[in-house]
Formats: structure tokens, C-alpha cells, sequence
């Protein structure tokens, strides 16, 4: 994916199998937030392809890609602040559900009977994440505290029923205990659901150890390293890319 002259992700190759978690390190700028806009059709890269569930979506419209089953959440909160918790969820069903304009008009009791399910199945999601997103439902998004609102990022990805969940520093803000419980939340979701496929872009690396079979770090835009945790901290290169050479030769 280029930038004019500047090549934000560059070569970056890699398959992910259904169920299995895939944690992106990088230092600021490496092209991590680039690589999901570019798996989500965000940006339409400049070569290369996506390919995902047999099909090849380079470039495809965003509601294209969240129907495949592609769900994510951004690095920057992108909820809509003044409507409530609740209504956050029920807007990441809308790939889902089949009411319409006209059904709304002229088949009011089949699209009442659907939106008492969104509702259901958003109070259901509410409730099973860490935190108290469920009592505060009825809030309006933009009154909560910043690691209620990653988490209400993540109960709203989920809503659309995704194969792949994409998570942008989904702990930033959050304190040791909330980043614990996020933790514990994307554990619980994968024994849920075995066939969901996580892709986790972290700086924090108390989240990446608990995932730590599958990293891969970029720098530059490049992949510089990939395989475990273990494997990919002790990489000269990874701690050249945090630290500096300097620190890196100490
Ligand atoms: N729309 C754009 N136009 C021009 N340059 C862009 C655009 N989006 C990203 N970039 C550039 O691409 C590079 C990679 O940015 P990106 O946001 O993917 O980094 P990142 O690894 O997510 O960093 P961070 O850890 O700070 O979130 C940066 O140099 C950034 O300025
Ligand atoms: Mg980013």
C-alpha cells in the first residue's frame, strides 16, 4: 500500500487459519493500522491481494467485506456518541437482519418481531463482555469511561457475526486489571466460538504474551519477524525496531 511516495505496508504476506490468533507488533508508524484498512477495503492497495473465506475481496466496499464476515474495531473510537449503548450494538447487526424501509412499513409485526431479537442478542453481548456495558445500556456512548468504550467497540464488531475479528490496541487506556479482562473476553470469545479467527494489533505486550503462538512484527511497513512470542522478542531486529540500534548492540 503506497502513500504517494511513502510504501505503508510493504510485502507483508500472511495466512490465517479459522480459529487461530494472529498478533501484529510494530513501532508507531510501521503500517499495522494501514494493513487492517487495507484487509477491510478501507484502502484499495496499490498491489496485492486479500483473500478471505476462498474469495478474493482486494479493494471491496466496507458493507462488502463486514457481510463476508470481517468485523473490526478502529484504534481511534468510532461509536456514535450520542446514541446509547444498546443502539451502538444493534447498529453493527444491520449486515444481519433483513428489515428494510418497506418491511418497516408494510410489515410491521415480522420487523418488530426481528428488532425484539437485536435487541435480545445485543443485551446478550452486553452482558457477556467484562465490565458493566449491560447497566449502563440505556447511555449515551460518548458518556463512557475510555475502557468501556473499547470494549463496546468489540460487543459491536461482534454483532455482525464476524469469522475474523480485527482489533486495533484494542487495551489502550486500559489499566493492568482491565487489560486482564480483556484478555480473559478474547479468550472466553475463542473457546465460544473455535472458528473465529483473531487478528490483534497490540502494544501492549502483557495482551501479546497471552496470545503468543502466532506474531508478527512489522517495521517500515515490512515484516521483520514472525512466529512466537518467544521467537520474535528475541529477535535483534524487533529490538532494534523498539529500542534504537544503540540499545539494541547493549
Ligand atoms: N491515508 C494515508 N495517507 C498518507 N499516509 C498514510 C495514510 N494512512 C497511513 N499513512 C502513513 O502510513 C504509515 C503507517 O501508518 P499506520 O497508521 O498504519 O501505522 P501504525 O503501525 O498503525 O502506527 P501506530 O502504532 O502509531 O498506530 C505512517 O507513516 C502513516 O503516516
Ligand atoms: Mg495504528
Amino acid at each position: 500500500m503506497r502513500f504517494g511516495g511513502l510504501v505503508a505496508v510493504n510485502n507483508v504476506g500472511f495466512s490465517l487459519a479459522k480459529g487461530a490468533v494472529l498478533s501484529v507488533i510494530g513501532p508507531n508508524g510501521a503500517g499495522k493500522s494501514t494493513l487492517f484498512n487495507v484487509i477491510t477495503g478501507v484502502y484499495k492497495p496499490t498491489a496485492g491481494t486479500v483473500t478471505f473465506a476462498g474469495a478474493e475481496i482486494t479493494g471491496k466496499p466496507a458493507y462488502d467485506v463486514v457481510e463476508r464476515g470481517i468485523a473490526r474495531t478502529f484504534q481511534s473510537s468510532r461509536l456514535f456518541g450520542d446514541l446509547s449503548v444498546l443502539d451502538n450494538v444493534i447498529i453493527g447487526m444491520h449486515t444481519r437482519t433483513r428489515t428494510g424501509v418497506l418491511d418497516a412499513l408494510f410489515r410491521p409485526a415480522a420487523s418488530k418481531r426481528e428488532m425484539a431479537a437485536c435487541v435480545a442478542k445485543a443485551e446478550a453481548l452486553l452482558k457477556a463482555g467484562s465490565g458493566d456495558l449491560y447497566d449502563q445500556r440505556y447511555r449515551p456512548a460518548g458518556a463512557l469511561a475510555q475502557a468501556d468504550r473499547r470494549r463496546l467497540e468489540i460487543a459491536r464488531a461482534l454483532a455482525s457475526e464476524p469469522k475474523l475479528l480485527l482489533l486495533d490496541e484494542p487495551s489502550v487506556g486500559m489499566d493492568e486489571t482491565e487489560t486482564d479482562a480483556l484478555v480473559a473476553d478474547i479468550r472466553r470469545l475463542r473457546v465460544e466460538n473455535p472458528e473465529l479467527a483473531v487478528i490483534l494489533i497490540e502494544h501492549d505486550m502483557r495482551v501479546v504474551e497471552a496470545f503468543p503462538d502466532n506474531v508478527m512484527c512489522i517495521d517500515y511497513g515490512s515484516k521483520i519477524a514472525e512466529g512466537s512470542f518467544a521467537t520474535v522478542r528475541s529477535d535483534p531486529r524487533v529490538q532494534e525496531a523498539y529500542l534504537g540500534k544503540a540499545a539494541a548492540d547493549a
